[in-house]
């Protein structure tokens, strides 16, 4: 007997110091996160071009190589990686996100800076339609995901996988929960019977 394992869909998690992750946070955020009001009920986040500027390089670096890892596991060939989006997210308490993808975009990923107790959890939300007539109990976890956030962690996911980030565990937060977003497209061409689009 054979079972054979399809559409399977990867979780990467890779693993940075904290301590570098809290520095990132402290000494790179811009002024107009130090000067928010942070009784605004939305997020904070930093305009979306972070990876083009020269603080961030070891960021940037950090994450394309944690990139490559997870392509070469999940079996993508390409010629080369390249980010098109990085920017900062602080989220205090009632700040959530709702559900959403990130379009244009192969791999999507977070990476927790500085996550106080309590911090907001990643929920991901499971892809197979119509899984949930019928919910056996599992070995494994199936189903909707949470992903508690822990500084250093740094996760990636396919950029179709719906999440958001659901509220928080305790009434208060220390103070803002802030991870680093991005977005990563490969170039490569992709041939397909109805079109073809080359991303050079
Ligand atoms: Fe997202």
């Amino acid at each position: 007997m054979t079972a054979h394992i399809l559409w399977p869909t990867f979780l990467w998690e890779g693993q940075e110091d904290p301590t570098i992750a809290l520095t990132l946070a402290q000494e790179l955020l811009p002024d107009d996160y130090v000067l928010r009001d942070w009784s605004d009920v939305r997020p904070w986040s930093s305009d979306d071009l972070l990876h083009h500027r020269e603080e961030w390089t070891y960021a940037r670096d950090r994450i394309l190589e944690e990139a490559v890892r997870y392509a070469e596991y999940s079996g993508i060939l390409y010629q080369n990686l390249y980010i098109t989006s990085m920017w900062v997210n602080a989220q205090y308490q009632r700040q959530n996100h709702a559900a959403h993808r990130h379009p244009n975009s192969l791999f999507s990923g977070i990476w927790y800076l500085d996550t106080p107790p309590g911090s907001q959890c990643l929920m991901i939300y499971d892809p197979r339609a119509g899984t949930d007539v019928i919910k056996p109990r599992t070995r494994e976890q199936q189903g909707n995901i949470g992903v508690a956030a822990h500084a250093g962690s740094m996760l990636m996911w396919p950029s179709w996988l719906l999440h958001s980030t659901q509220s928080i565990t305790v009434n208060e937060l220390e103070r803002p929960r802030i991870s680093l977003a991005f977005n990563i497209m490969l170039r490569d061409s992709i041939d397909d019977h109805s079109a073809r689009i080359d991303y050079l």
